[in-house]
């Protein structure tokens, strides 16, 4: 009974042998292999021209496919003046959302770049912010229906998938929930300034559309330059690591 075990395995391996011996074995590409290892080895083959440039971010207008080709660009910023068309019409509809984000992802692609800082899930509570435009909404109701848009930007989560969130598919590219936390919230919507808040009001108004954004598999969360009461973002231990960590636990990658 183990003969045709055996068989198959050898005939397994062999296929494998086959496979590999055209290409060379990289470790950075194996997902068996722990996190700091690929990252390690994919850090050891790139050349300093390669790192530079991943660590380059250039505005929409100068990025060409043979700019992003040569220089190995690492991200596109749509940045000042890339507001939206006059006569934009706005749309509450969340599929039609998902659908942008299935178009965009395929862009997005196109750059070499699997990786989009979309969307703002920033609940505009105060029309002054001068990024409001880049809110769905001040109903933070209406923002979390649109999180949908990472379905169309990572693929939808399998109902076969059995490794939890956050989820990628293939061909798709990785989301980025921002800015945590309570970057519409701004006082007198003074941009990157204080939230002040009382715990009910974050938590029931800036916090629910990350909750959505990680049931739906968001791969990343940007933390905001915002202050909640007084405290920069990027050192609210209680937030960061407390709430989106290990409260949520949103969990990146390993
Ligand atoms: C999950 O379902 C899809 C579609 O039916 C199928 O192609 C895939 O092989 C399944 N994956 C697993 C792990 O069962
Ligand atoms: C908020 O804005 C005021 C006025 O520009 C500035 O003095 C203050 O430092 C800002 N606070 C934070 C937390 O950024």
């Amino acid at each position: 009974m183990a003969c045709p075990n055996v068989s198959w395995g050898c005939l397994l391996l062999l296929l494998c042998f086959a496979w590999t011996g055209d290409a060379e074995y990289m470790k950075y590409k194996d997902p068996k292999q722990p996190v700091n290892t690929r990252i390690k080895d994919l850090i050891g083959r790139m050349t300093l021209a390669e790192k530079i440039g991943q660590m380059t971010q250039i505005e929409r207008s100068v990025a060409s496919a043979d700019v992003m080709k040569n220089y190995f660009i690492g991200s596109i910023l749509s940045g000042g003046g890339s507001v939206p068309a006059p006569q934009a019409t706005p749309a509450m509809d969340p599929d039609l959302v998902k659908r942008i984000g299935e178009a965009t992802a395929l862009e997005v692609r196109a750059t070499g770049i699997p990786y989009t800082f979309a969307p703002c899930i920033a609940v505009c509570r105060d029309p002054r912010w001068g990024r409001c435009y880049e809110s769905y909404s001040e109903d933070h109701k209406i923002v979390q229906q649109m999180t949908d848009i990472i379905l169309g930007l990572q693929g939808e989560i399998p109902v076969n998938h059995t490794k939890g969130v956050p989820y990628v598919a293939k061909n798709k590219v990785a989301a980025c929930a921002k800015h945590f936390v309570g970057d519409g919230g701004t006082h007198n919507g003074i941009n990157e300034n204080n939230t002040i808040i009382d715990e009910h009001g974050l938590l029931g108004i800036h916090m629910p559309p990350y909750y959505d954004s990680i049931i739906k598999g968001v791969a990343t969360v940007m933390v905001s330059y915002s202050s909640v009461n007084g405290e920069k973002m990027h050192a609210n231990h209680d937030l960061v690591t407390g709430y989106l960590k290990s409260k949520l636990h949103f969990r990146n990658g390993d």
